[in-house]
């Protein structure tokens, strides 16, 4: 079987390892991994080839940034081009990313079989650009894999059969078991002088977050919060700096005491950084599941998750987006008022890429 895999953006990388290696391991399945470079920079791509011991795509289309109409579009276009030249039975995209929808687009029109990884996750947040994705990937897949039950409730409302829909944890938490172990030999806390257990880690990029100078602001108000109860470290996207940049900010942030302000870091670093943190406040979706996975504290400024499974099985607190609930969150958390819970969600066990592989042999070859 030939299996084309699509990545494009950050967090497809971790989504991809470790289905790649079990496509690998089988003696039925031709991978051929195709890297879109809706992510470019060599600290938001690069790094997470080397981190990951993953070889080079076997094709890069180098789309880069542009409007969600530009990138997802000149992403169809070259996508199909691609499709002429590739043999192809199976399509697999991950995650909700401009390029998972494009490809997954492109392979339904070709007749070509679509499996979605990470299908059915659902923020109720249209006005969020992933939501759209994932509500269009998940409607044109044929297979979807899911990382928690309640996606399928989802799936199910929208027409999806269930025989369509496979739960089998999730491929993002497989990387981080193989590589948690790595991450302890990494020299980023000492580099940075910081003490484990004696920071808070944030992460913010969600265009409701950074894009307006109104909700940079309230971001901004959020920080100083953080700021004023712990050091923070700070690894800055790439979609923040340039915002913070536009708006006037970034040298108001960078100029903070408390606040050591980074380079998006590569995988292990930052796997160290988180697994070292006294608590972390995000609006990322991987890191919302990697800290539960982790057992460390997340607080997500966001006033929706589409992981919800964090909330009610892991670490993770919703907090909208107010400062002062983040600050009571981070009190609470620092007076030991909030209890960390041990709970984590079923099947996130390090094996969901060998179980989506098994169920590709079992319906195709
Ligand atoms: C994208 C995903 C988002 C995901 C995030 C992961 C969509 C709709 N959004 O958001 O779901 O959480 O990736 O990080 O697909 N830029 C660079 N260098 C790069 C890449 C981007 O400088 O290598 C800058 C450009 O100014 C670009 C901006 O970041 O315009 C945003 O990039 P884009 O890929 O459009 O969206 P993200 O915010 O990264
Ligand atoms: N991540 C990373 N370096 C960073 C920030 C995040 O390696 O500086 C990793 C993180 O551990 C997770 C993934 O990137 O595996 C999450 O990606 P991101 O937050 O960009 O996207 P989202 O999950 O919100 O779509």
């Amino acid at each position: 079987m030939h299996l084309t895999c699509v990545v494009g953006a950050r967090p497809n990388f971790m989504k991809i390892a470790p289905i790649l290696e079990a496509a690998r391991a089988s003696a039925n399945i031709t991978p051929v991994l195709v890297h879109t470079g809706q992510h470019y920079d060599e600290k938001m791509s690069q790094l997470f080839f080397n981190d990951l011991g993953m070889p080079a795509p076997d094709c890069y289309m180098g789309i880069g940034s542009g409007s969600h109409a530009v990138q997802t579009a000149k992403v169809m276009i070259a996508f199909d081009e691609l499709l002429d030249q590739q043999p192809t039975d199976v399509v697999l995209v991950v995650g909700d990313v401009n390029s998972t929808l494009a490809c997954a687009l492109v392979a339904v029109k070709r007749n070509i079989i679509v499996c979605h990884v990470e299908a059915g996750l659902r923020s109720g947040d249209r006005a969020m650009p992933e939501e759209i994705n994932r509500i269009l990937t998940d409607q044109v897949s044929d297979y979807l894999f899911t990382t928690e039950r309640q996606a399928l409730e989802h799936l199910e409302k929208e027409g999806v059969p269930e025989s369509r829909v496979h739960f089998v944890g999730n491929v993002m938490i497989d990387t981080l078991f193989k590589h948690r172990e790595r991450a302890k030999e990494r020299t980023i806390l000492n580099d940075l002088g910081a003490i484990s257990k004696g920071y808070a880690l944030v992460t913010l990029h969600r265009p409701s977050n950074v894009d307006t100078l109104e909700s940079a602001q309230n971001t901004m108000a959020a920080l100083q919060e953080v700021v004023n109860r712990h050091p923070v470290i700070l690894p800055m996207h790439p979609r923040t700096k340039g915002k913070l940049q536009q708006f006037g900010l970034l040298d108001t942030v960078t100029g903070w005491k408390n606040v050591t302000v980074l380079e998006p870091q590569g995988y292990l670093d930052f796997l160290a950084l988180m697994d070292n943190a006294q608590v972390v406040v995000t609006d990322s979706g991987g890191v919302q599941e990697e800290t539960t996975a982790l057992g460390v504290p997340c607080l997500t400024f966001r006033d929706n998750t589409e992981r919800p499974i964090t909330v009610t099985n892991g670490t993770n607190q919703l907090i909208g987006l107010s400062a002062t609930r983040l600050a009571t969150a981070l009190d609470d958390l620092l007076s030991g008022k909030t209890q960390v819970s041990d709970r984590r969600p079923e099947l996130w066990d390090g094996k969901a890429a060998p179980r989506i592989i098994e169920i590709l042999e079992r319906l195709f070859v």
